[in-house]
């Protein structure tokens, strides 16, 4: 497969040579101001893409099969954990259409639809919160990129589903139905889903379904939320909406001495500091902008100096004190956005450190058989030392606002502007007939007529269109019988039909 089309290592060389000027000046000029680079740039942009390639070679090409974690036995993906129902299965795809983003090349866009759309279905799963994690990830990445109807009528199936979750007298989303310890559970990851409903809203400018997501955002930003910027796990309320308890199933819990409800599972907190500022994103709320602050102070004042988390703050018992290295990812992720709205450096900079270090041998498979990109991330509590897909995926999205916000290069990938063409009526015609068709979303449209040897007769349109469906009188006047082509084209598409006009 192709690597970028530029190498930012390659440009670089070319510009030292051009240029009279310190190395690190030249770099940091379209870094924030005490900004630092992300040196492993390039080496992690190759390895992610030859482990997302051996990932399609272990699974076969096989798009009904969505890894979620690595066995600790065998650094392979774990077989039992590939169906569309696990609340994983939107990643791969995700990080497929990240590669994409990032390469521009269409094999990666052929796997990214392929595995996408297999998990169609899965926007109807209705038993859990999670259709955020498999739908966006997969279709709304898709539908980014591509800007395509079918991808958009899934998105709204999706946060249609979601949206029946929500319960009006507590004010939030269930998030689980599943688990027996808990009457009405809501969990801090349920943040990350609420992106499917505010991005919905917006585009279909639903108030009902923001208001719905603005009342969850409110319940776990009073009731998650502790004082010093730690966040509980899960907030169990009654049918009447008072809080029942709080506690965590995957950080370190009472069995744990020193531990037990004080417990700060770090992907809890990573899911945190990522919601808010996502919330704030669509919001403009500070009050939300505060959470992601505090949220993030508290991550960052206690992170090791390999800027990776053991998978709960307080986990005190040594042998489950694994590290979690999908937390540092989605909080990198997180951070660089947070950064564009404070443009506190202190959040660049970590996210870069992040970065680095989750690039390093320490993290990084580049010296193993598997085929996640990261290594060490814990799934809860005792499960520890595995490669996850959403390790990866919010690693590879943290790579990419990295380069968004220092104006590395993309690709300039087009959306494909989908078009339809009805035949024209009356056909056969004399004089005048109407030609009908429609475009899918905003963008440049051309429709021309052609006589049958191929000369350009008249160009009836040619400018930006929004989308819709449209008609419009072609005139034959002057023009003799015989066989006419319309033609209508996007940057992408061409369709072409006859008409005959007889006089
Ligand atoms: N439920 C999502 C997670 O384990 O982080």
């Amino acid at each position: 497969m192709n690597k970028r089309p530029k190498n930012f290592a390659l440009n670089f060389f070319w510009l030292l040579i051009f240029l009279p000027i310190n190395p690190v000046e030249l770099y940091s000029q379209s870094l924030p101001q005490n900004g630092i680079p992300f040196h492993s740039l390039d080496i992690a942009l190759e390895h992610a893409e030859d482990k997302l390639n051996g990932t399609l070679l272990e699974l076969n090409y096989n798009p009904t099969l969505h890894p979620s974690e690595t066995s600790r036995e065998t650094g392979k993906w774990d077989t039992s954990k590939l169906d569309r129902y696990e609340w994983t299965s939107g990643f791969f795809s995700g990080s497929l259409w990240y590669m994409y983003k990032i390469t521009g090349d269409e094999n990666w866009k052929e796997f990214a639809e392929s595995w996408t759309e297999d998990l169609e279905d899965a926007a109807t799963i209705s038993y859990d919160h999670d259709t955020g994690f498999r739908i966006f990830n997969s279709f709304g990445n898709g539908y980014k990129l591509l800007k395509n109807r079918s991808y958009y009528s899934v998105l709204l199936r999706g946060a249609n589903t979601l949206s029946n979750r929500y319960n009006p007298t507590i004010g939030a989303i269930k998030s689980w139905d599943w688990l027996d310890t808990a009457n009405f559970p809501v969990i801090i990851d349920n943040l990350m889903n609420l992106e499917l409903l505010f991005w919905t809203a917006d585009t279909i400018e639903n108030e009902e379904l923001y208001n719905q997501a603005l009342s969850h955002a409110d319940l776990s930003l009073t009731h998650h939320m502790r004082d010093d910027g730690s966040t509980y796990h899960i907030v169990d309320f009654s049918d009447e909406g008072t809080v029942l308890k709080k506690f965590t199933t995957q950080g370190c819990n009472s069995t744990a001495p020193g531990c037990g409800d004080r417990s700060v599972w770090a992907r809890g907190q990573a899911w945190a500091v990522y919601g808010f500022t996502m919330i704030y994103r669509f919001t403009n709320e500070d009050r939300f902008l505060q959470a992601a602050i505090k949220a993030s102070d508290y991550f960052i004042e206690n992170l090791p100096e390999d800027r990776v988390p053991i998978y709960d703050f307080l986990e005190p018992v040594p042998s489950v004190r694994s590290k979690d290295a999908s937390a540092s990812a989605i909080v990198a992720s997180g951070l660089f956005e947070l950064y564009s709205y404070t443009k506190n450096v202190l959040y660049f900079n970590t996210a870069v450190d992040i970065l680095e270090s989750l690039t390093s041998d320490n993290y990084s498979t580049i010296n193993s058989d598997s085929n996640a990109i990261l290594k060490k991330s814990t799934i809860h509590r005792g499960k520890g030392n595995v490669g996850t897909s959403y390790a990866d995926y919010y690693y590879l999205e943290a790579i990419i606002r990295y380069m968004e916000l220092v104006q590395s290069d993309f690709p300039n990938i087009e959306p494909e502007i989908k078009l339809y063409l009805d035949q024209n009526y009356p056909n056969p015609f004399n004089n005048s007939t109407l030609i009908y068709y429609s475009t899918e979303q905003e963008g440049r449209v051309e429709l021309a007529i052609y006589d049958y040897t191929g000369r350009l007769v008249q160009t009836l349109v040619d400018r930006s269109l929004p989308s819709g469906n449209y008609n419009i009188l072609f005139n034959s006047s002057g023009l003799p019988s015989g066989i006419y082509f319309y033609v209508l084209r996007s940057n992408k598409q061409t369709l072409s039909k006859k008409m005959t006009l007889l006089k």
